[in-house]
């Protein structure tokens, strides 16, 4: 019994990296939102243990329910809690990791464990010794699995919103501008063409892996399917392949770090970090709006609070780094902020005003809402304060941000969400990425109206899908997205036929293939509603059309999407609030 403890230790590590690209058990064909967590992941390495295992209570595989889990978790983490007393040293604990890691459940092997416990002990284990008092196994599991999701654990408020949002302003499609979105590039600067593509690690291509056999299957040249990111061409070609259309900005929604998550490093992500915005400067020939992702901190996912003074452990290095690389495109006004949590916001243009959001520390998968998960950076409070002053100033703003806020903290997006209904003629469109996939999701006001949308830029690198990038027709009078188009190629073909110069094809107009006039909140709940009513009467046009385009016509796309792949699309549309699915549920009853 003497190594139990380490379990906990043991979970908190090992999310990170289960929780990244690389899901061994994930279903190709569910949508991003409901592909199971890293997590079950790991209680399923400890189930198939469970003989040597001190948990009685199942009996077999299938009993993998909620409960079930929510059971070893809670367990597991009173254990450790209750023994942290114990004197373990930072290097006893990191040799039990690592034997339980690689030799005890085999989750990932010796280097990755060596790796990954190695990045992330100096920050978890100070949260854990910083929450001694506050912080119970309920909590933790809470976090981690969903257990108890909606308690009292993780509670604030930003306070009552005064007022009512003003009027809309229409958006007649009589003026337009141009924008590009690029996303979740995942730059490699060591991608290696002719390495295994199934490397057995969770990120393949890399220098120091196996070559292809005859019979095996290589990395390509532009990047691969699975549990690959992207080389500097593929980074380059699609710069030049947005240089080739017509735009007036760039959206930037984060993401430009590799995942080989287990040998990040301050050095190395402000490496990455400088030469992509480096390359993003000389190339693009006009304004990039950037924002942070949840790669681009070290270790993955973690975001810790501003009072946490230790440079090791904390993001003043990257908040500077970005306050640097960044400045090129911004102003003053953008640049005071972005020191206090990596967030800003800026006027784009007479009337449109941009706001940039990093709500990667919201993230569920930021360990320090343990610590303190109370409005992040302020990020909230701020926001009502830009938007009453966009407001005022009669301008319409565009909110970047990161992750969808579905993913983030329950709490979070509850807040987020009641901040987008007070406001929600201001604010015409919304931003995200991080989930690699092409989708949208409406927001709802508290009598099921619907009253906002967000739009997902989907990927450069892979991922399951083809790479792709999207230009937006934009009102110039209301700043509604009026079309959107997706530029894509076929990465297979381009592999195998060795293509030197990548031909962005425009693989469809949103407007076009789902007749809708604007992507507005109202539109898109009327298709919707189209689409769920063609589930109902086995009629699959809409949801078929959204399964091709998910994937970017990819070989994923093949795969068919059956009624629960199907009704879960619907679902990732209709929820913004971590949780509460009441929308989609109601639309099947
Ligand atoms: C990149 O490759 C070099 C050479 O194999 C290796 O030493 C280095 O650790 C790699 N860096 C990362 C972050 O993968
Ligand atoms: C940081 O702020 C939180 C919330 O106010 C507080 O609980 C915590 O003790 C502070 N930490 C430090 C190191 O000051
Ligand atoms: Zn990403
Ligand atoms: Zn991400």
């Amino acid at each position: 019994m003497k190594f139990f403890p380490c379990f906990g230790f043991l979970l908190l590590f090992f999310y990170n990296v289960s929780c990244s690209v690389y899901s061994e058990v994930a279903d190709e064909n569910l949508p991003f939102s409901y592909q199971p967590s890293g997590w079950k992941r790991v209680f399923e390495k400890m189930l198939e243990k469970k003989r040597s295992l001190p948990f009685p209570f199942f009996s077999n595989k299938n009993d993998l329910s909620e409960f079930a889990l929510c059971a070893i978790c809670d367990v597991a983490m009173s254990v450790i809690l209750t023994e942290r007393g114990f004197d373990m040293t930072k290097v006893q604990i990191e040799a039990q990791l690592q034997y339980f890691c690689s030799s005890f459940l085999g989750i990932e092997d010796d280097r990755v464990c060596e790796g990954i416990i190695d990045v992330n002990a100096d920050a978890v284990l100070y949260i854990m010794d910083n929450t001694k008092d506050t912080v119970g196994s309920t909590q933790i599991c809470s976090q981690l699995l969903d257990c108890d999701v909606g308690s009292k654990y993780f509670e604030w408020t930003i306070g009552d919103l005064k007022g009512k949002t003003v009027d809309k302003v229409e958006s007649t499609g009589e003026k337009t501008f141009k924008i590009a979105h690029i996303t979740d590039i995942h730059y490699d600067p060591n991608y290696t063409e002719g390495k295994v593509l199934k490397c057995g690690e969770p990120l393949c291509c890399q220098p120091d892996q196996p070559d292809a056999t005859a019979d095996q299957t290589a990395c390509g040249r532009w990047s691969s399917f699975k549990d690959a990111d992207s080389p500097l061409r593929l980074l380059n070609a699609a710069i030049d392949g947005i240089n080739e259309q017509d735009y007036d900005y760039v959206y930037f929604t984060g993401d430009l770090v590799a995942h080989t998550v287990w040998k990040t490093s301050q050095e190395y992500n402000k490496k990455t970090i400088t030469e992509a915005m480096d390359l993003f400067a000389k190339k693009f020939k006009k304004p990039v709006i950037p924002i942070l992702g949840n790669h681009e901190t070290h270790p993955v996912n973690l975001y810790a609070p501003l009072n946490i003074t230790d440079d090791s452990i904390n993001q003043k290095w990257l908040f500077e780094t970005v306050f640097d690389k960044w400045s090129k495109w911004l102003d003053e006004e953008a640049k005071e902020t972005i020191k206090q949590g990596g967030f800003y916001s800026i006027l784009l243009k007479k009337g449109l005003r941009v706001i940039v959001l990093n709500n990667n520390a919201a993230h569920k998968e930021n360990w320090w809402n343990l610590y303190d998960s109370e409005d992040p950076y302020g990020q909230l409070k701020w926001l009502v304060q830009t938007l009453e002053k966009a407001e005022n100033n009669k301008e319409i703003v565009h909110i970047l941000s990161h992750i969808p806020s579905s993913s983030c903290m329950k709490v979070w997006s509850r807040e987020y969400n009641k901040i987008i209904e007070r406001f929600s003629n201001t604010i015409a469109a919304q931003f995200n990425g991080h989930t690699h996939k092409d989708h949208f999701s409406i927001y709802y006001d508290s009598k099921s109206v619907a009253n906002n949308m967000v739009i997902n830029g989907a990927s450069v690198m892979p991922d399951k899908a083809n790479p792709n990038f999207k230009i937006y027709t934009v009102d110039s009078t209301g700043y509604d997205i009026m079309d959107a188009e997706v530029y894509s190629f076929d990465l297979e073909k381009a592999n195998n036929d060795k293509i030197e110069t990548i031909k962005w094809e425009k693989l469809y107009s949103f407007a076009n293939e789902f007749g809708v006039s604007k992507l507005v909140p109202s539109e898109l709940d009327a298709l919707i509603k189209r689409m769920a009513d063609g589930i109902k009467k086995k009629d699959y046009t809409l949801i078929d059309l959204y399964h091709k385009f998910y994937y970017r016509n990819s070989k994923s796309s093949q795969a068919k999407c059956d009624e629960t792949c199907q009704k879960k699309y619907i679902c990732e549309i209709l929820t913004t609030v971590h949780g509460e699915t009441s929308m989609c549920d109601n639309l099947w009853t």
